[in-house]
Parts: C-alpha cells; structure tokens; sequence
C-alpha cells in the first residue's frame, strides 16, 4: 500500500522539478555509490543493502551525509558486512529507479534483502549509532528468543509496540506462521519469542500458549491473541498498536504512532491545540471519551500540540486564532473544521459529523480586493465564479510559490495576457495549489505548473505544449469557443465586473 502520509509530517525535502546540482565532496569511503548502470548488478550481490535516495540540493540528507557514512563505516566490519548505498535520486537517469521504489521525498532509504527481491522503508534514527544499531537488529533473525528476564527487558522497552509469540515449544505451525509475521512486519515492530510467559513483564504470566502477546506504551498496555493466520494475526498487531488518540508533539518517539495514524483507512480527526496551555487538560480527556466512542466506527484521533504543527496549520489553511480546534479530515479529500471549540462541543461536533451533518471546509487564501493585473488572480473561493460560471474561456495556471518553472512561466504568462487584455472573451488566470483546495476531479494537478483552458462551454482540457508565448496563443485560438449569446454573455461580465472588478 503507497503511504498516505502527509508531506507537512515528513521530515524530508520534497521531490522539486527544479533540483538545484551542488558540488560532490569527493572523500566518502563506504557508502557505495549507485546509479542506474550499476543498481541492480551490484544489490543482486547481497542478501541484505541498505540503499538511501537522496538529491544533493536537499538539507536532510546533507545532515544525514556524515552520519550515513560513519554508519557505513562501522556496519563494513560486521559480519557479514552490512552494506550501505545510495542513489543520486535527483540525476535524470536515475529517476526511473527512484519512481520504481515509489520515493517521493529526500531522503528515502529502503532496506533490500534477497538480493533486491523484497524491499521495506527504513523507519529507523538517523545517527549513526542509531543507524547502526537498526540495521544489526535488521539484518539478524525477525524475531529474537527470549531465555531470560533480561532479554525480556532488553527486548520490552518503553516507546515500542513489541510483540512476543510464546509457545510451549519452538516449533510447529503456529511457531512457523509466528515466524513469518515477524519477517513480514519488522521493520515495524520488535519481535520476539518464548517458551516461558513468567520472563515477561506484563500480562497473565500462567500461560503456556501459543499465544500471540503484544506490549505497547499506551492504553491497555498488554494485549493476547490466539489466531495465527497471519493476515489475520497481521490486522491484529496493525490494529493494536494505533493508540486510541495518537499524539503528535515534538517528541520523536511519537511519530512512528503520527505514521500508522495517517496510513489507516479511517476519517482522521484531529484536535490543535497547545499543550502547554491550562486547558489541554480537560481538552485531551474529553476527546479521550470521544476517541473510545467512535474508533469503532471508522474515525481515527489526533491530538496536536499547536508549537508542533505549523506545517499541518499551512496545509490545511488554518489560523492560530481557531485553536482549539478539530479538523477531520475523510479519504475521499473533504475536510471538516470546527474551530474555537469547547471541550464539550467536541462529542456532539463528532456526532454530527457522523451523521453528515456537518458542511465540508475548503482552504481558500482571501478573495483579492484588487484584481487587475492582466493575470487575474483566482483563490478557491472564486473558482466557481471567475472559471466556471463566467462563461469565457479561461486559461488557469496552478502554481506553487516555491516551483522556479512557474516562476520562469509568470512573465510569459503576463504576455499572453495583456495581448488578451482588450478581448472580454478570454480570461488567463492564475491560482496557488498551496494555498487554496481545488476540486480534484475537474483538475489533476501532480507538479507545477499545470496549465489548463476551460472552453466558454465548459471544456477543460490539459495544456501540454511548450511554455513559450506563441505556443500558448496558438493553443487558445485554437480552442476558445465563441460567448454563445451577445446578451447573457455581457449581462455576466457585468454582474463579475461588479463583484470582483474583473
Ligand atoms: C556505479 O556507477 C557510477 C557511475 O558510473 C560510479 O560512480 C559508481 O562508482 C559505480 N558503483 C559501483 C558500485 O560500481
Ligand atoms: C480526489 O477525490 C476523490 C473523491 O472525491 C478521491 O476518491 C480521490 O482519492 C482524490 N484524489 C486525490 C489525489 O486526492
């Protein structure tokens, strides 16, 4: 399953089209250096190599850099060595490669075994004692044996979901089926297992199993399970280890929680607010009682401390002044906000929103006071207005403010635009993908700039030519239909004219 987890949580750079190239240091050691020539002839060679995808311009994986090496260094005299790669994921013949193993942001480590057959994310630190100790722990059996009340405590460690098989003897199906859950799983979760439930710190200590027991830093603490199918023992342990409300604050420890919150299938509510405050308190215990309610029912909950969530407040278009507030968010891309809330608000809030009572909340930056550049300026809450109901044919630009082929394309665009300044059939507009939500089932917008032509009639059609004045004229002649009547069509342009000063 692709991760749904949002960009504003990931502490990566984002895939740029416009990657600036840095200068290579030329004294790196022990991290391989792969590209697509050389990528599989050299991981076909290994049971088991690390490969991280970076892009030089990207500042997390210039911090990562000295510590990756160290970490390369360090794993090359264990044994077997452990070997670490990486791939420029930024160099145009490597992207093949990259889009292959679904990276998305810099950097993305993937752990390869059997000779690049099967591939997981790397979930583990990011310094190089850290790294190190991950991939030993990697590279070794899934699940460790546990002989003793230390090995329990080395194993059963606060922060970590870990998940211990006991059984009376360590063989057999159920023993064998535990061993490939392990395998299949543990690049999420610690393994282990046992022939003695009394070496365990937690749960009912009589049992000779088999028995599936998993330990979590929160809730019921300890929870059993006898079914050992594994899908069936797999939706187990994804199923356990979500926190009834996970919390997303500064604390690292906490994020891989952030992580399986945003893979799940369910609609995401989300309560903002400051931790620090006298209120969180009372907020956090309210939506606790909410959270036990309604888990069942297909909502998942996150309580975020406001100093934390600064990328999630750009995301969603929210405002410092609506905390606390709740923003539920459902698969199908509708969000629903209710700000400056009161602890009580928040059961019936959740109620209604269960019952579809509550109209979605779309991001919009302000409706422009002023809006008479030749490039008009279109925000979600005027799409309707200026692209679809004004009748003209309308050339839409989506564009971010940090993507340089849109800033190369706004002078162009301002061109075309006043060459159609005098012509009241034609609009070229412009609209922030970053700042405002747009229907996505009218418009794909996958990287910037994407340009659109909405035909008088209704049309849309994707704008694909070359980004030059000419090519973009052409296209419009080609296309622009005529204002179908003289009169509807001047009594629109007035009544926008009114509004927006068009
Ligand atoms: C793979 O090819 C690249 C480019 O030719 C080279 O820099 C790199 O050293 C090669 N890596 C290996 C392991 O052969
Ligand atoms: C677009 O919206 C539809 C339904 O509204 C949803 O199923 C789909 O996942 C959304 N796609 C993206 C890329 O957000």
């Amino acid at each position: 399953m692709a991760s749904r987890v949002p960009i504003w949580f990931m502490v990566v750079c984002l895939l740029s089209l416009t990657g600036v190239r840095a200068e290579e240091s030329e004294s790196k050691e022990f991290v391989l250096t792969l590209d697509h020539s050389n990528f599989s002839d050299t991981v076909g060679k290994h049971d088991f190599v690390v490969v991280e995808f970076y892009a030089p311009w990207c500042g997390h994986c210039k911090n990562l850099a000295p510590e990756y090496e160290k970490a390369a260094s360090i794993l090359s005299s264990h044994d077997p060595p452990i070997v670490l790669a990486k791939v420029d994921a930024n160099e145009e013949v490597n992207k093949d490669l990259a889009a292959q193993f679904d990276v998305k942001g810099f950097p993305t480590i993937k752990i390869l075994r059997n000779g690049g057959k099967s591939s997981q994310d790397y979930n583990g630190p990011r310094e190089a004692d850290g790294i190190v100790e991950y991939l030993k722990k990697q590279s070794g059996p899934a699940s460790v044996e546990i002989k003793s009340v230390e090995d329990a405590s080395n194993l059963i460690v606060d922060k970590k979901i870990v998940v211990v098989g006991i059984f009376p003897k360590l063989s057999g199906e159920e023993f064998e089926k535990y061993t490939a859950l392990s395998e299949k799983l543990r690049s999420d979760y610690e393994f282990g297992h046992t022939t003695d439930a009394k070496l365990l710190p937690r749960g009912e200590s009589s049992v000779t199993g088999p028995l599936i027991r998993l330990f979590k830093p929160f809730d019921e603490l300890v929870v059993d399970f006898k079914d050992f199918d594994v899908a069936a023992s797999e939706k187990f342990v994804e199923d356990a280890s979500v926190p009834i409300v996970t919390v997303f604050d500064n604390d690292r420890s906490n994020h891989p929680f952030v992580i399986k919150f945003f893979n799940s299938q369910n609609a995401k509510a989300m309560l903002f607010l400051s931790f620090s405050s006298d209120i969180a308190d009372a907020f956090r215990s309210k939506f606790h009682e909410v959270a036990e309610k309604f888990r069942t029912e297909g909502v998942s909950f996150l309580v975020g401390d406001l100093e934390a969530s600064q990328g999630a407040f750009q995301y969603f278009g929210l405002r410092e002044d609506q905390v606390p507030l709740i923003v539920i968010q459902t698969n199908d891309g509708q969000k629903y906000l209710k700000p400056n809330l009161e602890p009580d608000h928040i059961a019936p809030w959740v109620k209604e929103f269960k019952e579809g009572k509550v109209q979605p909340y779309k991001k919009s930056e302000p409706i422009p006071e002023q809006n008479n550049e030749p490039v008009k300026v279109v925000v979600a809450d005027t799409l309707q207005e200026i692209v679809f109901n004004s009748g003209k044919n309308v050339l839409l630009e989506f564009y971010a403010p940090w993507c340089g082929h849109c800033k190369s394309l706004a002078p162009i665009l301002e061109e075309v635009a006043v060459s159609y300044e005098s012509d009241p059939d034609v609009i070229i507009a412009k609209l922030d993908s970053t700042a405002n939500d747009i229907p996505n089932d009218t418009f794909e917008v996958k990287g910037y700039p994407t340009v659109y032509f909405k035909t008088a009639s209704g049309k849309i059609l994707l704008y694909d030519e070359d980004r030059t004045k000419e090519a973009i004229i052409a296209f419009i002649e080609k296309n622009r239909e005529k204002i179908e009547k003289e009169e509807s069509g001047k009594k629109i342009e007035k009544e926008e004219s009114g509004k927006d000063e068009l």
